[in-house]
């Protein structure tokens, strides 16, 4: 017992949900989708992406970008370089309300996404320190 929790530690999030072929794709898919469906219809964060876009190369990036950094193939390397995620946000100013509104998002994404459960509350601690990091105000 002991012994097993030890060694389901020690595995990825991507081990766990599965890897490749058993379902870690599609799970870091649905989270990301349904994280934006709500970033879609937000005040304050919707007007950060370009009014034309559809969002689907900003869902790609970002399930890139989980799945590598989950410990899935780096496949966001290949795409967009080094993530450098302080200086890719710069552009938008990201004060108190924009992160906890961004997280707010994300947590009812992974409230919202059954395929996520086993590790959501893994992801969950990794957003809420990444999305203090990314604060770059201190007025909203
Ligand atoms: C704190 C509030 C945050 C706001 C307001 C915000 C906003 C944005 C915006 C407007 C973009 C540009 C869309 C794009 O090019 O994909 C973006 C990109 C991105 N964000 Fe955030 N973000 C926040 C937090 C986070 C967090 C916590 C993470 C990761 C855990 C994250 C990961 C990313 C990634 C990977 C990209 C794509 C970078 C690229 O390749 O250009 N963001 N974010």
């Amino acid at each position: 017992m002991a012994q097993e929790l030890i060694e389901k530690e020690s595995q990825s999030v991507w081990e766990r949900l599965g890897g490749t072929d058993g379902g870690a794709p599609e799970a870091f898919a649905a989270l990301v989708d349904a994280f934006y469906d709500g970033v879609a219809e937000d005040a304050l964060l919707r007007p950060m992406y370009p009014a034309e876009s559809d969002l689907k190369e900003e869902r790609e990036n970002l399930a890139l970008f989980l799945i590598q950094y989950f410990g899935g193939p780096a496949l966001y390397a290949v795409k967009r370089g080094h993530p450098r995620l302080r200086m890719r946000h710069n552009p938008f100013k990201i004060g108190p309300a924009a992160r906890d509104i961004w997280l707010k998002h994300m947590e009812a994404a992974l409230v919202a996404t059954p395929a996520i459960t086993p590790v959501a509350p893994t992801l969950r601690a990794y957003f809420i320190e990444v999305a203090h990091f990314l604060q770059n105000s201190d007025t909203d």
